[in-house]
């Protein structure tokens, strides 16, 4: 079947296979691997994207459900030479080592944010209980949602 989705403000189309995610479309269809695949069971927060302004795991929706909505993925938030407030935050507090985590951390930081901007210690914690993170220990990353919201 073939979807049109408005992904980071552009619509873009593509002949998709119906069973497959949205992850996978992102990825291999439309060219954006920012969203990162670690386990596609909705466990580990890594391909976090917004669909119509909610965070999902793009693992977790079908490709063809995003047909005519609107879709922005880590690579919508901000660009290499003016990162998104999140990105700088997260580059400034040290919260990235190997970076796998790290769109879906901004993605869901992002969501968070925009929803409540001087999120508690609760808030940030239970925003970002679905995003798994092995290398940090999650101290720099709270850190950054924390310089984030301050600025
Ligand atoms: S790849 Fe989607 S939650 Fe892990
Ligand atoms: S920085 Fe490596 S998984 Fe988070």
């Amino acid at each position: 079947m073939r979807i049109a989705v408005t992904v980071n403000g552009e619509r873009a189309e593509a002949d998709i296979w119906e069973g497959e995610s949205l992850l996978f479309a992102l990825r291999e269809r439309f060219g954006l691997p920012g969203s990162k695949n670690a386990c596609e069971q909705g466990e580990c927060g890594s391909c976090s994207v917004l669909l119509d302004g909610e965070l999902v795991c793009a693992c977790l929706v079908l490709a063809a459900q995003a047909d005519g909505h609107e879709v922005v993925t880590v690579e919508g938030l901000g660009a290499a030479e003016k990162l998104h407030p999140v990105q700088q935050a997260f580059v400034d507090a040290g919260a990235v080592q190997c970076g796998f985590c790290t769109p879906g951390l901004v993605v869901a930081t992002a969501a968070l944010l925009e929803r409540v901007p001087e999120p508690s210690e609760y808030d940030i914690r239970e925003a970002l209980s679905g995003n798994l993170c092995r290398c940090t220990g999650y101290t720099k990353i709270f850190d950054a949602v924390r310089l984030a919201s301050g600025r």
